[in-house]
């Protein structure tokens, strides 16, 4: 008999019913142009960090303090985090999974975001606000991928809980969630017009 053990899980639903995501996505949309454009330290970091795109990770990373909008999107998450954590066995003993940084992405044609982790955290995650057609998905890594110096390729379709990597195709109004130390990346936007998620990370509080 063959069990799967060491599981990596990934969540992934739509944060609410979709004539409500819909008028929230237009306000943080509009928002996230605003932010961006008073922003001049995130377009100097953006410029040399960010391929093409505006991210705030490294200059607004409290929006969910500065705006209502994002403070209503904290609290629909905060939700959601909190089951996926029980999902993953966590015991927080007596804590919680706070909401520590909050921030924009917006990718124009072009714009990519290449492998990495989010340190210092423990669930990271992403709530897409708008995914034009083309504007590609997020791929995550097999944690262990270091590790398989001498392994075969995999047959061909690969059954997904033995892919060595995954790729998400996330659509507006959706959430992803997952453990802040999986490795994931965000290939380059295809689409004419502008991707725009807003992304954060979760800390034991
Ligand atoms: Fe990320």
């Amino acid at each position: 008999m063959v069990k799967s053990f060491f599981a990596t899980r990934i969540y992934s639903a739509p944060l609410s019913p979709a004539a409500g995501t819909r008028a929230l996505n237009r306000e943080i949309s509009r928002e996230a142009y605003i932010f961006r454009d008073l922003d001049a330290d995130g377009a100097r970091w953006s410029e040399e960090n960010y391929a093409g795109g505006y991210t705030s990770y490294a200059s607004l990373t409290d929006i969910h303090r500065r705006s209502p909008t994002f403070a209503a999107l904290e609290r629909a998450i905060d939700k959601r985090v909190a089951g996926f954590a029980k999902s993953l066995g966590m015991d927080l003993q007596g804590g919680r999974l706070g909401m520590g940084t909050c921030w924009i992405n917006i990718m124009p044609t072009g714009s990519h975001h290449s492998g990495h982790v989010h340190p210092l955290a423990v669930i990271s995650g992403t709530y897409y606000v708008s995914v034009p057609k083309g504007a590609g998905g997020l791929k995550f890594e097999d944690p262990r991928l270091p590790m398989m110096m001498a392994a075969p390729p995999k047959l061909q379709p690969t059954p997904e809980p033995l892919r060595p990597v995954i790729e998400f195709a996330p659509k507006a109004g959706r959430l992803v969630l997952f453990e802040s130390w999986l490795r994931h990346e965000v290939p380059a936007n295809r689409a004419k017009t502008d991707r725009i998620s807003v992304s954060f990370n979760y800390e034991w509080i």
